[in-house]
Order: structure tokens, then C-alpha cells, then sequence
């Protein structure tokens, strides 16, 4: 058997070829609705799928084939679907799954709106979620209920960096016959693959560390094709999160240099987050890369670094909080992640508004805590900025 490629030839070459059409070496952007078939019987029989052939961009795109085939190769995993957003991927991966009398079995961390998915929507449709009030994979045990259909969750979590055995949740699913998904935006493919390690499926905001620039909403959903093609059928043509062609191309284009941003994000994050840890006027540093976090030694053994989100407490609680967040200038006073430049953001007000405050102060969500997406501009700027905007 051939020896397959690296991750670093897979990022830039994966899914793409040149157009056979025109020799363009790049992915052209297929900005079209629909295609064209040559007669009646062609057009009935790329719908009824006897023909491969493309009809309407909402049942699939060449531009967005590619992405998906890209991110299916990074991830290890059978097939994949792009979809609008990273929420779009959430909803529709465990719409796959879930129907009205299912319950979820969900990690107590998660980012707010998929928190709030699960908490708030899924009951509307008559599906309930119970979530784990700890690390514990034991505890996700206790909670399996006859009717469970799905263990949800994220490691390192959005936005307190809790780490979850990826290996241990995948053995539990296993032992259940239960489904289990990840969220894997904090890592990214290029450092965490737990499709590799037994998760049934492995979805992502692309918007963060797959896109990298801060320029494109997407969301992608990574496992079995018999899932992937049920999301295709039931999911996604009638809820209709598709990605725009545009956006597929930016993301794609993205994800050619993960493996390249990646080591330069976290090297930057770990002095930072050393740097925070031995600051007088901090309280606390949420960073799996530092020895003291109570995920270190499990992030060591499932991610090949430590990611470059980093959550922390300046003194003062919520004042000590607003302080940096006034006083910061390099870093971005905005949303999102994953993007080349540094960017801060209070969770309270801003990811996790949505959680209720009872849940957010029992997983670490302090009213004064500051979360960063450290960029890869040069450490001794980022933490010369953090050290002005802590002179207090
Ligand atoms: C871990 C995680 N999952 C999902 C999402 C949702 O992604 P999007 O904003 O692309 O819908 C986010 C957004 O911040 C996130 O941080």
C-alpha cells in the first residue's frame, strides 16, 4: 500500500486538482445557484442520484466538494459537510442524531450558543440534554439514560480550557453503543484528531483556526459517510445551513496554511500564558500548557500542543477584568477566535451571555474573566501589551 501522505502535504494538497476544463491550478470559486443538464432524462437522473453531477449549490457545489474533501483528508475521517457557520454545524450534526424522546449527554463547558442549543432548543422539539457537572468521565456514565442518542462535547472547552479524555469518552460511547462528537475548533485537525482516537464525529466553527483570517463564517462535520450522507438527505437540504461557495474558497485557502499558523499560535500562547501566570496582578490562568492546569497531563498525551486560547483573572474581579479590556491596545476588543490577529473578549458578556449566571459560575466563568485568542504577531508586543493594560 502506498504510504500516505503527511498532515503538512494534506493541508496544501488534499481535495483539489487542477480544473480539468481550464488547467487552473487553484480551486476555481463556483459562484453559481444551479448547473445545467443536457435533456430531461440527465437532469431526472443527477436529482435521483443515478448520475453524479451537480444540479442546485444547496444540494452541493464543486468549491465547497473540495473543502470537504480537504477537511475530511486533515481529520481522518470517511467524509465531511461544510456548512454555513460553526452553529450551523452543531445543529445539524446532532439533528442527525437526535428526534423528539432523545436525550443528549453533554459536557457541563461548552460555548454558549451550543450550550443554549442544547439547553433551550432541543426541548422545544422534544429532546432533552443532561449535563455532566464535572471532567469526569465516569460521571458521563451516570448520566446515560435508556433513550441517550449522543455524548456532546469540547475539549480544551470554550472558554475555561477544561480537557476531557478524548480517548475515555470514545471507549464509553463504544461500550453504550452510543454516537459521540466532539467540537474540535479550540485545537483545530492540526492538533488534535479525535476521529483517530474512537469519536464517532468531529465538527468545527471553521470561521476560527481553519479559516485564520477573520474573514469567513463556516462550520464543517467530520465522520462516518453513512452520517454524513443522512445530514446531506434529511439535514441540510431542508434546514438549509449551506456555506456560500465564496466562503468555502477562503476557508479552503485558510486551511492550506494551518499547519504552518498553528506552531506559531501556540508558541506565542504558552509565553503568554507564562507570563500571565507570574503577573502580580493576576488571579488565575486557564491554560492546558502550563504545568499547574489540572488538564495538562491529558493534553500532553491527546493534542500535539497546546492550542492558543488562553483564559485568565486579573485582580479585581469584574473591575480588574474591565481594566485590561479598556487599557488593551494590540490585542482586538472583539469576538471570535482563531485568527492570525490577537483578539480579547469578556465571556460573560459577550460568547456566554447566553448560559445562565448559576451555570456559568460553576463551570469558571467568573463575571471578571478575560479569555484571548493569542495571534501570531511577536510575543514580546503581545505581552508588552498585557503588561500596560495591567498596571493598576
Ligand atoms: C467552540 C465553538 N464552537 C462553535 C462556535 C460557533 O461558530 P460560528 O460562530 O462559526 O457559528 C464557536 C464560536 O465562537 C466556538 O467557539
Amino acid at each position: 500500500m502506498e504510504k500516505p501522505f503527511n498532515f503538512a502535504t494534506l493541508a496544501v494538497h488534499a481535495g483539489e486538482a487542477p480544473c480539468a476544463a481550464t488547467g487552473a491550478l487553484d480551486t476555481p470559486i463556483y459562484q453559481s445557484t444551479t448547473f445545467v443538464s443536457a435533456d430531461a432524462d440527465e437532469m431526472a437522473a443527477v436529482y435521483g442520484e443515478q448520475k453524479p453531477g451537480y444540479m442546485y449549490t444547496r444540494y452541493g457545489n464543486p468549491t465547497i466538494h473540495a473543502l470537504e474533501a480537504k477537511l475530511a483528508a486533515l481529520e481522518g475521517g470517511e467524509a465531511a459537510l461544510a456548512t454555513a457557520s460553526g452553529m450551523a454545524a452543531v445543529s445539524t450534526a446532532i439533528l442527525g442524531y437526535v428526534k423528539a424522546g432523545d436525550h443528549v449527554v453533554a459536557a457541563r463547558s461548552l460555548y454558549g450558543a451550543a450550550y443554549n442549543f442544547l439547553n433551550k432548543k432541543l426541548p422545544r422539539m422534544g429532546a432533552s440534554t443532561t449535563f455532566v457537572a464535572s471532567t469526569r468521565v465516569e460521571d458521563f456514565e451516570k448520566a446515560i439514560q435508556p433513550n441517550t442518542r449522543l455524548i456532546y462535547f469540547e475539549t480544551p472547552s470554550n472558554p475555561v480550557l477544561e480537557i476531557l479524555d478524548i480517548a475515555a469518552i470514545a471507549a464509553l460511547g463504544r461500550a453504550h453503543g452510543i454516537p459521540t462528537m466532539i467540537d474540535n475548533t479550540f485545537a483545530s485537525p492540526a492538533l488534535q484528531q479525535p476521529l483517530r482516537m474512537g469519536i464517532t464525529v468531529s465538527l468545527h466553527s471553521a470561521t476560527k483556526y481553519l479559516c485564520g483570517h477573520g474573514d469567513a463564517l463556516g462550520g464543517a462535520i467530520i465522520g462516518p459517510s453513512d452520517y454524513i450522507s443522512l445530514l446531506v438527505h434529511e439535514v441540510i437540504r431542508d434546514f438549509g445551513g449551506v456555506i456560500s461557495p465564496f466562503n468555502a474558497w477562503l476557508i479552503l485557502r485558510g486551511t492550506r496554511t494551518l499547519h504552518v499558523r498553528m506552531p506559531a499560535h501556540c508558541a506565542n500562547a504558552q509565553q503568554v500564558a507564562e507570563f500571565l501566570a507570574g503577573h502580580p496582578k493576576v488571579e488565575h490562568v486557564n491554560y492546558p500548557g502550563l504545568p499547574g492546569h489540572p488538564g495538562h497531563d491529558l493534553a500532553r498525551k491527546q493534542m500535539s500542543a497546546f492550542g492558543a486560547m488562553i483564559s485568565f483573572e486579573a485582580k479585581g474581579g469584574y473591575e480588574g477584568g474591565k481594566h485590561v479590556m479598556d487599557r488593551i491596545k494590540l490585542f482586538a476588543r472583539a469576538a471570535s477566535l482563531g485568527d492570525t490577529r490577537s483578539l480579547i473578549v469578556h465571556s460573560a458578556s459577550t460568547s456566554h451571555r447566553a448560559v445562565p449566571p448559576e451555570q456559568r459560575r460553576a463551570i469558571g466563568i467568573t463575571d471578571g474573566l478575560v479569555r484571548l485568542s493569542v495571534g501570531i504577531e511577536a510575543a514580546a508586543d503581545l505581552i508588552a501589551d498585557l503588561d500596560q493594560a495591567l498596571q493598576f
